[in-house]
Formats: C-alpha cells, sequence, structure tokens
C-alpha cells in the first residue's frame, strides 16, 4: 500500500489557513498555494534516489551526490493544479510538464476527461500528480487512470486538502499511490465540497468567481 501523508509543518499549515480564509483575493491565493506546493515538494522528493559523482572542488577532488532516479513529469489536474506546478519547479527545473483536463459535473460529481497532453516517455517518469481539492476523488482517480493506460507506473499525488472520502477512494483504486496533502479536512458536504475545505480552488486561483 503506497504511503498517506498529511504535511504538517508549521509553515505549511499556517500557509494553509491564509488560503482557506474567505477573505484571500486571487493573488495573495495564487501565491501561498505557489508557497505550500514548494514547502510539500521538499519532502515529497525526499525518496530521490542518489548516485556518488567524482568532482573538483576549488579546494580538492572529492565524491559528491547528485540525483540519479528516473527523470520527474509533474502533472496537473486542470484547471486548479495549474496553480501547483510552479512550486515544484521551483525545486526540480528540469521535470517536464503534463497535462490532464477534468472537470466535475456540478450535478452527479462525475468527473469528464477533455485533455490529455503528457511527455512522450511519461512511462519512465518518476509523475508527480497535482491538484490542491481530494474530494469525492474522482477526477484524480480518472487521472491516474489515464496515466496508467499510457504505461506510467511510479506516480504521486500531491494535493493541498483531501476529505476522508476521496483518501479512501483514491487508496482503494490505486493503492500503489503516495498521496500527500497538506491536511486531512472533515468531510463533503451535499455538494460534494470539502468541509471546512477552502471552496472551489480553481474559481479562487483564477478569479473566475
Ligand atoms: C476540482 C478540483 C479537483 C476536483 C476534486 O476541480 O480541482 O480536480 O474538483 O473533486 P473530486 O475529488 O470530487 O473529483 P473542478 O472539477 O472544479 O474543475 P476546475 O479545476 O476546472 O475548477
Ligand atoms: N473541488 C473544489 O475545488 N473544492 C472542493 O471543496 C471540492 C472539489
Amino acid at each position: 500500500m503506497g504511503k498517506f501523508q498529511v504535511m504538517d509543518h508549521p509553515l505549511i499549515q499556517h500557509k494553509l489557513t491564509i488560503i482557506r480564509d474567505k477573505n484571500c483575493g486571487t493573488k495573495v491565493f495564487r501565491e501561498v498555494v505557489d508557497e505550500i506546493t514548494m514547502l510539500m515538494a521538499y519532502d515529497v522528493a525526499r525518496d530521490m534516489p542518489l548516485k556518488d559523482v567524482e568532482i573538483e572542488t576549488p579546494i580538492a577532488k572529492t565524491t559528491s551526490k547528485t540525483l540519479a532516479g528516473k527523470k520527474v513529469a509533474i502533472v496537473p489536474i486542470l484547471r486548479a493544479g495549474i496553480g501547483m506546478v510552479d512550486g515544484i519547479m521551483k525545486l526540480i527545473p528540469a521535470a517536464k510538464v503534463g497535462h490532464i483536463g477534468m472537470y466535475r459535473d456540478e450535478k452527479t460529481l462525475e468527473p469528464h476527461e477533455y485533455f490529455v497532453k503528457l511527455p512522450a516517455d511519461i512511462n519512465q517518469r518518476q509523475i508527480f500528480v497535482v491538484d490542491p481539492m481530494l474530494a469525492t476523488g474522482g477526477s484524480s482517480i480518472m487521472a491516474i487512470d489515464a496515466l496508467k493506460k499510457r504505461g506510467a507506473s511510479n506516480i504521486k499525488f500531491v494535493c493541498l486538502v483531501a476529505a476522508p472520502e476521496g483518501v479512501k477512494a483514491l487508496r482503494a483504486k490505486h493503492p500503489d499511490v503516495d498521496i500527500y496533502t497538506a491536511a486531512l479536512d472533515d468531510h463533503l458536504n451535499e455538494n460534494g465540497y470539502i468541509v471546512p475545505g477552502l471552496g472551489d480552488a480553481g474559481d479562487r486561483l483564477f478569479g473566475t468567481k
């Protein structure tokens, strides 16, 4: 079974409180989502393998560590996942970015896929799927289905706020996927929104409501 980790570092918790506040405007919301994602990426990348390389410092020859493993792909689930791409890119600038477009039907809460564009070698990459919200789990499950259908196997899912219902569903459908979240909230309301949550992540990031 993959990992499930709530990243409760004080800086992450503090910043999450800023974006949960309904009075937080689009500019600050976007900036703080970026900062939280960068803080999370630091720990999500903790198990990236290293290898030894020989280098020469200004003083002496030495053996030092460099990243060894698979190359990375960041895959945001559109739209809201876009807000989490730069935070990871700041730490892993060589990562390629794939996009999966997904929207939830407001009535049925069923996800609908409308766009998939991935790096050609996605099956050889360590993949970070990013989406601020894990609610029913429908969108993340379908996005990871789409990745696996194309040969991807090494997948981590990174979100900001998760509902217990979504965590359970995602772990049941994709038990191999590690899940990282900044918060595990209480429940989903009758409209499929996470309580207390932070509202509609896409609308808050892009100012569309
Ligand atoms: C939101 C969010 C997730 C999804 C989570 O996207 O960004 O993708 O809902 O809900 P689920 O776990 O129940 O599937 P939304 O469908 O609102 O699309 P948007 O990002 O384009 O606003
Ligand atoms: N999608 C969101 O953007 N917010 C929620 O609370 C649930 C799904």
